[in-house]
């Protein structure tokens, strides 16, 4: 297909995909789209071994990463882990107490570095910082920044090794920040994605960032899962989409079989913005853990970075002793539509195939007009 995203970055379909498994990204890049890792699992020395064997496995093919960017105050001061920690109130530690004994969270695991989960590390600029040092040594085709936008200079470093950077917005009014900054794409993330999302669905939210964006490519994050929404994707203006939520119930993805079972079971309504994950809205899989943060008596989730230093290792816990059925994922209003768990390969061709039908369906529609 030809878009300015598949030209851009020399793929075969305008799909980015969104994931923090190696192996889900991995094989994205070799079906034909572009398969992104996300940082916020690691550390920077465990990015680092993994980007290697992406390398690996990709042997030239195009891959992304994305980095959180954290608006940074002024006056920011470095936040290590172990200041973080003591930042958060008594009480609050004392309700996650309340929550393992509920839950029946394992203690030891608790006390736990947090790796595996999807917050594992705080979300600050020294922690992105840190990143993209790592990111400068691989040859990645797009760096994507989340949240914030990214800083000047680290655009221009990027630009002078040859990558590409992006910028996610949930608001039109955010999109001049990330063209100051010099990105080569924005993607338009609507609310009915998974992750940190805004309030604006994408059918609105599109085609004003694609008109805010001038000649900049744009592309639609929140709500695209089959193929119907890949071609309305192109009517609304935007150059391809950006994926997340389809690849976590896929072969590839690490995610616990639990977990996994209880995504393909869950409907539309199954999901919540909730600030419990990060302290930012994200939206969720409705679990037990969810609700618990929403309930009456519940304190009110920390900002971030504290409410992810708080929650993460508990997290972490339920995701390896209990399959994540308690804790649950990040997931758009999507995880409807995801109904079994198959290979990226047959998921990416099948919403290919589909969108051919659905563009199909509009030209019909507009017979003798086009
Ligand atoms: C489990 C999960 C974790 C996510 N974590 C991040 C992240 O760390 N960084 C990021 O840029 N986007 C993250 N996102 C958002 C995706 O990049 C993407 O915008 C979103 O999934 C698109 O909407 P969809 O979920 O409807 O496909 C995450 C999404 C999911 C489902």
């Amino acid at each position: 297909m030809n878009s300015e995203l598949t030209e851009m970055l020399g793929l075969e379909f305008p799909v980015c995909g969104f994931s923090h498994c190696r192996d889900v990204v991995i094989a994205l890049s070799k079906a034909g789209g572009l398969g992104v890792l996300g940082t916020a699992r690691y550390s920077p020395e465990q990015f680092d071994i993994e980007l290697s064997k992406i390398d690996e496995a990709l042997d030239g093919k195009p891959y992304g990463v994305t980095i959180i960017f954290p608006a940074a105050k002024p006056d920011a001061q470095p936040m290590d882990p172990e200041s973080l920690r003591s930042q958060v109130p008594e009480d609050y530690w004392d309700y996650i107490g309340s929550l393992k004994e509920r839950f029946g969270i394992p203690l030891q695991s608790v006390d736990g570095p947090g790796d595996g989960a999807v917050n594992a590390y705080p979300l600050t600029r020294d922690h992105a910082l840190a990143m993209l040092e790592v990111v400068k040594k691989h040859p990645v085709a797009l760096v994507s920044s989340a949240i914030g936008a990214p800083p000047t200079d680290a655009v221009e470093e990027l630009h002078a090794l040859g990558m590409k950077v992006s910028g996610q917005v949930g608001d039109p009014k955010h999109v001049q920040r990330h063209l100051d900054a010099g990105v080569d794409l924005i993607v338009a993330t609507g609310t009915e994605a998974g992750g940190h999302t805004g309030e604006i669905g994408s059918l609105v939210l599109t085609p004003q960032v694609v008109r805010a964006a001038g000649d900049i490519p744009v592309l639609t994050a929140g709500g695209v899962g089959t193929g119907a929404q890949v071609a309305a994707a192109f009517a609304l203006g935007a150059q391809g989409v950006w994926m997340g939520s389809a690849w976590l119930v896929t072969q590839e993805s690490d995610l616990p079989e639990p977990l996994k079972e209880l995504l393909v079971k869950a409907s539309v309504s199954d999901t919540r913005r909730s600030r419990s994950l990060s302290g930012r809205m994200a939206r969720q899989l409705r679990t037990p853990w969810v609700e618990a943060w929403e309930e009456e008596g519940a304190p009110e989730p920390l900002l971030p970075p504290l409410q992810g230093v708080l929650v993460k290792d508990a997290q972490s816990a339920m995701l390896r002793a209990q399959g994540g059925v308690n804790s649950g994922t990040p997931v758009g209003q999507i995880v409807g539509d995801l109904t079994a768990i198959r290979p990226v390969r047959d998921v990416l061709q099948e919403i290919m195939a589909d969108s051919v039908e659905a563009a199909e369906r509009v030209q019909n529609a507009y017979s003798g007009l086009i």
